[in-house]
């Protein structure tokens, strides 16, 4: 057992938190999806996405001065090696734009209300959360004019559009001038009605394959112009959408998209499919649904979860219906939000 002059002379050496943050960071789900990038985390088209209220990652970061640069991740309060690599490169990233990151000392802890690797974007709201911790950081030591958003995208393309909500717009589109490949800007709701999203889980398993694989398979995709051709025109359907409260045609996009998203995954170089057998029952159902008169279209990312997205007020009774027919599979509802939280 130490002597109480060793236990002191311990204390005395434990580095002095000179910063702590705690940001909650929603994800977002993709309506005009983001598939191929370019240079540091640019993406080859615009995308539009709906940031999400329920489910969350919670991110706690404390900062102590140091000789040495250093991380340390806890992930739902276990030591994860692959998070803290991927965070460990994140940060090597950010000291090229911000060198005085590189003396200190940062004590991560991370937690998700949700599984992770699912396609429900947990690297969307990680990077968003940590992202946001270190834009407060650079404030607190002077740094100006810091983009959350560009922070989160330097970390995952998707994390940008998980900053502010509830819908963003992140890539150049002539949509808006203002628009760009840097950062996602909130995009305006129009006469939309307020959504909702019942997110069924069909595989809990972490993916085999991360999307930053499927990324770097659109750079020599066959069908890379016409996919960023697509995508440019649907940023322009979705908007029509909000501004005249259609949602059928909003539905009809983001049913395109996701098709098309996971159509380029099947006849790209390496051919790969995500979606299982009861994805598509899901999808079919959605198409039943509709014909019966209820307003419900599908969307995914990259995996085999699929998002139901309704108007929010006809959410409760389509997830009941859903829930007869599909009794075996859990659902999560969720709802359009407004993006990350400082909570300390
Ligand atoms: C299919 O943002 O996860 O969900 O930038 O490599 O971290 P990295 O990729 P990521 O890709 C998300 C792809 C998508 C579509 C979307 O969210 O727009």
């Amino acid at each position: 057992m130490a002597t109480a002059p060793e236990i002191e002379f311990l204390q005395s050496m434990k580095p002095i938190v000179i910063f702590e943050c705690e940001v909650s960071a929603p994800p977002n789900i993709a309506f005009v999806k983001y598939w191929g990038k370019f240079g540091e985390q640019k993406p080859i088209n615009p995308s539009l996405s709906m940031t999400l209220t329920y489910a969350k990652t919670q991110t706690l970061m404390k900062v102590s001065k140091s000789d040495v640069f250093g991380v340390d991740v806890l992930f739902e309060g276990e030591r994860h090696l692959g998070f803290k690599k991927r965070i460990e490169s994140y940060f090597q990233t950010l000291i090229r734009y911000y060198p005085e990151l590189s003396e200190y000392h940062y004590h991560i802890e991370t937690s998700n209300n949700f599984a992770h690797s699912t396609g429900i974007a947990s690297s969307a709201s990680g990077f968003a959360a940590l992202g946001s911790c270190l834009g407060y950081f650079l404030e607190s030591l002077g740094r100006e004019n810091i983009s959350k958003s560009e922070l989160a995208r330097l970390g995952s393309g998707s994390a940008s559009r998980s900053i502010m909500g509830p819908f963003m717009i992140w890539g150049t589109t002539t949509l808006k001038g203002e628009s760009s490949d840097l950062e996602a800007i909130p995009m305006n709701p129009g006469a939309m009605e307020e959504l909702g999203d019942i997110i069924v889980i069909i595989n809990e398993e972490p993916k085999e394959i991360s999307s930053s694989m499927g990324h770097s398979l659109m750079e020599s995709h066959p069908y890379k112009n016409a996919r960023i051709q697509n995508a440019h025109r649907n940023i322009l359907k979705v908007y029509k959408a909000f501004r005249d409260n259609d949602f059928e045609l909003l539905g009809n996009v983001i049913e395109s998209e996701a098709l098309e998203l996971h159509a380029l995954m099947m006849t790209s170089a390496t051919p790969f499919w995500l979606i299982l057998p009861e994805t598509l029952s899901v999808m079919n159902w959605v198409k039943e649904m509709r014909a019966k008169g209820e307003a419900v279209y599908f969307t995914l990312d990259a995996g085999a979860n699929i998002h139901l997205i309704t108007k929010l007020k006809d959410q409760r009774v389509i997830a009941e219906k859903f829930k007869e027919r599909f009794s075996e599979l859990k659902i999560l509802l969720d709802r359009q939000g407004l993006g990350i939280e400082r909570i300390r």
